[in-house]
């Protein structure tokens, strides 16, 4: 996964490049480079490291030019470093490539390249792109461009320059998001919306398959294969620049924490009416599949697959359909059983990993209807489902999903008590009570996050623990699993979540003197359950700092340490009980002064496979 930018205009490229990808490190960040046209010749620089490392060096050496193309990579063919950095080149340095995918037939059309003569000068698959270019080109690019893709299997979205033809870039997208932004005398690419916002809201989305031909004045869409220009209407964005700065927070993550009330109250809001009850406009035009469904499947990555945990007792509690949740990467080579009336709900904040994206059509080839949960209704995930529930979260920068997170609960929420409103199995007090829950849910969030601080000293007692527990019965060791997930991604401590009652069956081993356990305790109904097993780790040395709802102070019995959520349904409590537990994860990973927006090798778009 990586982050493309391009610009050609009348104003100066390079920071408009760099500005670009600094809103596209989120997508990986081990190297950076740009190439720009300076008098009609080609200029490149390129660093190993952070973006910052890029533009220190160009602040003493600085590209001229109102064209180029840039690039902020997450290393999958080559290690990071200056030479595998893009752009790349052809061996005359006249053609320029960034890209964002998988070449997957690289290494025969290298060997194929090499028998012809051709130096590489880099370990990536990216290369025999901009070595292909060369070999294509009779004065014209575009037609280039279209017969190398020819040659290529995989993913690709490229950015392409030639000092040949200096008015123009060309964009290809290929299973990899990319769009093009609308300017005034100036014109942009871009692997994602963000990295445009200060500039243009106006922009065309990429189909696959697709080529853009772009100049200050004009872009020309078109197939890639049959070169049959494309009549497309322009997108109109609605997120704003401010959306994609940090603003008075610190980090991207504490900044994206404290938006929670907001985005819940966006992802309610419309869906519910005065009669207490769920509606969905965007969903009306499929009432009858909705009210045939037999079996439903939730399949996601990461967090989104977390969330699918929880989304999948949500609906069996209110619909009593049986639901499977499965990890993404799984789901695909499994040989599912999908039958008639099979709902496939796909979750996904960016709407474009590569995994949930395979998975929605292996799903859809045996048969599914499927529904997509992302935060990107322009995602291609949003587009190849067949219904589309949009969270309200605006863009999500830092690696670690919050904010997208809880919007996913909730609309997974607001999904359950709909599907149970259509196929009659949820009761009026039932709905009425679930929905008024939802709507106290954003005050509540406030609450939780005015207390940040007492979490902020239990951060810095666990900064130096060499492992960690997270424990839950129900929803409440779902959650466990998220809130594990959070700390090890950015303080890199290691740390398991595990069912409390599954503990004595091994990891109880562990468990040793001073061994922090975070006890998640929401579930009421399964209280003396779950406090035999903390007694369980206590007895063994733990440190146990329980989660658990207001007033419920006998866990001070057992716990040694107690943070409170306010009252809540059970269903609703993990959207609650998670706060604490990303708050923890967060200050951990500042007491331990690690890069907490971009951790070490992860990106936030998991593209490749
Ligand atoms: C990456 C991110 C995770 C995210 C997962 C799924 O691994 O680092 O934070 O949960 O991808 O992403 P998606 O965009 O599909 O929700």
């Amino acid at each position: 996964m990586c982050g493309i930018v391009g610009y050609i205009g009348n104003r100066e490229a390079q920071p408009i490049l760099l500005n670009g990808l600094s809103k596209l490190e989120y997508r990986g960040y081990d190297s950076a480079g740009i190439a720009v046209l300076e008098r009609n010749q080609m200029k490149l620089r390129k660093t190993e490291g952070r973006l910052a490392n890029l533009s220190a060096r160009l602040r003493d050496h600085q590209l001229k030019g109102t064209a180029g193309i840039g690039h902020t990579r997450w290393a999958t063919h080559g290690r990071p470093s200056d030479a595998n950095s893009h752009p790349h080149t052809d061996m005359s340095g006249t053609f320029t490539v960034v890209h964002n995918g998988i070449v997957e037939n690289y290494v025969e059309l290298k060997q194929e390249l090499e028998q012809r003569g051709v130096v590489f000068t880099s370990e990536t698959d990216t290369e025999v792109v901009a070595h292909l270019l060369a070999e294509h080109y009779e004065g014209d690019l575009v037609s280039a461009v279209r017969a190398v893709i020819q040659r290529l299997q995989g993913a690709y979205s490229l950015g392409v320059m030639t000092e040949h033809e200096p008015d123009k870039l060309v964009a290809v997208r290929q299973s990899s998001p990319l769009v093009v932004g609308i300017g005034y005398g100036e014109n942009f690419i871009a692997s994602d919306i963000a990295a445009l916002v200060a500039h243009t809201r106006q922009v065309y989305i990429l189909e696959d398959g697709e080529l853009a031909v772009i100049t200050p004045e004009r872009i020309a869409i078109m197939n890639a294969e049959s070169g049959q220009p494309t009549n497309r209407k322009p997108t109109q964005v609605d997120w704003n620049a401010d959306q994609v700065e940090k603003g008075l927070f610190d980090h991207f993550m504490l900044k994206e924490i404290h938006e929670q009330p907001l985005t819940l109250r966006n992802t309610m809001l419309g869906r519910t009416n005065e009669y207490d009850e769920v509606c969905f406009p965007e969903l009306a035009h499929a009432a009858d599949v909705f009210k045939n469904v037999e079996k439903v499947f939730i399949v996601a990555c990461g967090t989104a697959y977390h969330a699918g945990l929880i989304g999948s007792t949500m609906i069996e509690q209110l619909t009593r359909i049986p639901v499977q949740c499965d990890i993404a990467s799984e789901f695909r080579y499994r040989d599912p059983v999908v039958t008639a009336n099979t709902l496939l709900i796909v979750v996904s904040q960016s709407g474009e990993t590569a995994d949930t994206l395979a998975a929605l059509q292996e799903g859809r080839r045996r048969g599914a209807k499927v529904l997509a949960i992302t935060n990107v209704p322009t995602s291609s995930i949003a587009r190849d489902a067949d219904y589309v529930i949009s969270t309200m979260a605006g863009p999500e920068i830092a690696v670690a999903s919050t904010k997208a997170y809880t919007a996913q609960l909730l609309a997974f929420c607001l999904f359950s008590v709909y599907l149970g409103q259509e196929k009659r199995t949820i009761r009026s007090e039932q709905r009425v009570e679930l929905v008024r829950g939802l709507k106290a849910l954003p005050v509540q969030v406030e609450k939780v996050l005015e207390n940040a601080n007492e979490v902020k000293q239990y951060a810095e007692s666990i900064k130096d623990a060499g492992s960690l527990f997270f424990i839950g019965r129900g929803l409440d060791y779902a959650v466990a699993l998220e809130g594990s997930l959070k700390l090890k991604e950015i303080s890199y401590i290691h740390s398991e979540a595990y069912a409390a009652g599954e503990l004595k069956h091994g990891t109880l081993a562990l468990i040793e003197q001073g061994t922090p356990v975070i006890a998640l305790v929401t579930h009421m109904d399964l209280y003396d359950k779950t406090v035999s097993n903390i007694k369980e780790v206590k007895a063994r040395g733990a440190h146990v700092m329980g989660i658990t709802v207001e007033g419920n102070v006998q866990l001070l019995n057992a716990a040694d340490e107690i943070c409170f959520i306010p009252p809540t349904l059970q269903l609703l409590a993990p959207i609650l009980a998670v706060v604490p537990l990303q708050l923890i994860s967060y200050y951990t990973s500042l007491a331990l002064g690690k890069d907490i927006d971009k951790p070490r090798n992860l990106a936030k778009s998991v593209t490749v496979e």
